[in-house]
């Protein structure tokens, strides 16, 4: 579907918000547009092997590439000319993976151009690119594509057909599996996505994601609602400006998905654009999949370390600063890696409870943990730390 308009994109409250972004992103990936992405320094090192073609289509705001590990999958969606899944293909080595998704035919043309050159270059193979919306990461449209070539929809029944063909290719061949992605990453990606779908696009982030995966998402957002009438222009929408979300409505997306420990890592100083006075700045969000799963008591305590008086967390754990608190053995275990790891002194029981015997937390009890629950009720030591400061110890010298 064509969009008219001033530049060929013009206002109209009607316009489809897909077909926008396709138009302009083809035109985009064909010819080149300055001024559509926020510059980012990068590693030279990692630039390197990546053909000047590739490098100079950069549409994105931020670099959420710098948070992968070597060994991880990584997919990236609305991966455009393949910069991003290029750099990481460096940084995870042979043993990492890196699925880049995107819809539009000529970015994936663009992207898979150098792909056998980029990995010849660097020694080894890691990078596919696929084609799907990013907001339903089951449907394969390539296949899809395919399947209309022999089978086009002229009628009610064909239609029907063709739903049913999706369906099966959902369930049976989904693009991207549940629980199959170490780090999912976007840049300047997921405010192009049509405002009716940006609830799903989230909930697609969390289903591909391992537990204990986590999302870095760099993207556009605003710091004052964004009125219909700018939605509606379809230039500012696909030039990643309408289509943001404000600043607080963006972490709560990751929130209601279901993510924990999110996490703001980047805040543009200056506006991408200022538009009727609501500037449009960049932002790099974290997040992490793995709160969710059984709760067991097994006498752990934790003492959150300050400096706030009190922190509250994604499951409404209420930890006032320096107090014992009981929490489950899932919690506890949460607070012990990133992004919480070093917030808080863990307190594991003198004697440990095995799981095979160990009750479901009680989540309406004491909140505190009294040291007697810890220690055991009949700990009756009496001991001074003298082995310490002993005549062999020079620590009172
Ligand atoms: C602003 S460009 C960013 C490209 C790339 N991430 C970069 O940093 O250069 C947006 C890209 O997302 C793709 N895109 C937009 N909406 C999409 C959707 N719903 N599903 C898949 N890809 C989408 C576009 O085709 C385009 O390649």
């Amino acid at each position: 579907m064509e969009v008219h308009g001033k530049n060929g994109l013009g206002a109209s409250e009607l316009f489809d918000h897909e077909a926008a972004v396709l138009q302009r992103y083809a035109r985009a990936a064909r010819d080149g547009e300055a001024g559509l992405c926020v510059p980012v320094d990068y590693d030279p090192a990692l630039l390197e092997f990546i053909p000047e073609e590739i490098l100079a289509k950069d549409y994105g705001c931020g670099n959420p590439s710098r948070y992968a590990r070597a060994g991880e999958t990584v997919l990236d969606l609305g991966s455009g000319s393949g910069k991003a899944c290029y750099i990481l293909a460096r940084i995870v080595g042979p043993a990492g993976k890196v699925i880049g998704v995107d819809f539009n035919p000529a970015m994936l043309e663009l992207a898979r151009k150098y792909r056998r050159d980029v990995g010849d270059r660097l020694g080894y193979h890691n990078v596919e690119f696929r084609r799907a919306r990013i907001q339903d990461l089951r449907t394969d449209l390539e296949l899809v594509d395919r399947y209309l070539a022999s089978h086009p929809v002229r009628s009610v029944e064909d239609l029907a057909r063709l739903e049913e063909y999706e369906a099966r290719i959902r369930r049976e061949q989904p693009l991207v599996s549940d629980d199959s992605i170490d780090l999912v990453v976007s840049n300047c990606v997921l405010n192009l996505v049509r405002p009716e779908d940006k609830k799903r696009l989230f909930a697609e982030m969390y289903r591909v994601l391992r537990r204990g995966g986590r999302a870095v998402i760099s993207d556009i957002v605003s710091d004052e609602p964004v009125p219909p009438e700018m939605m509606g222009d379809a230039e500012l929408w696909s030039g990643c400006v309408s289509g943001a979300l404000v600043e607080e409505d963006f972490l709560r997306a990751f929130e209601e998905a279901g993510f924990y420990g999110i996490r703001v890592e980047e805040l543009g100083s200056q506006p991408y654009r200022t538009v009727e006075g609501i500037e449009f700045r960049s932002i790099t969000v974290s997040a992490h999949k793995g709160k969710e799963g059984p709760c067991i008591e097994r006498n752990q305590a934790v003492i959150y370390r300050g400096p706030w008086k009190q922190v509250v967390d994604d499951d409404g754990h209420v930890l006032p600063r320096g107090t014992r608190i009981a929490v489950c053995e899932k919690t506890y275990e949460l607070y012990s890696r990133p992004p919480y790891e070093g917030q808080f002194i863990l307190v594991p029981p003198r004697l440990e409870v095995p799981r095979e015997q160990a009750a479901t937390f009680d989540c309406s009890r004491d909140r505190r943990r009294d040291p007697r629950e810890t220690k055991g009720l009949d700990y009756k030591v009496t001991k001074f730390a003298g082995s310490l400061c002993g005549p062999q110890s020079n620590c009172c010298t």
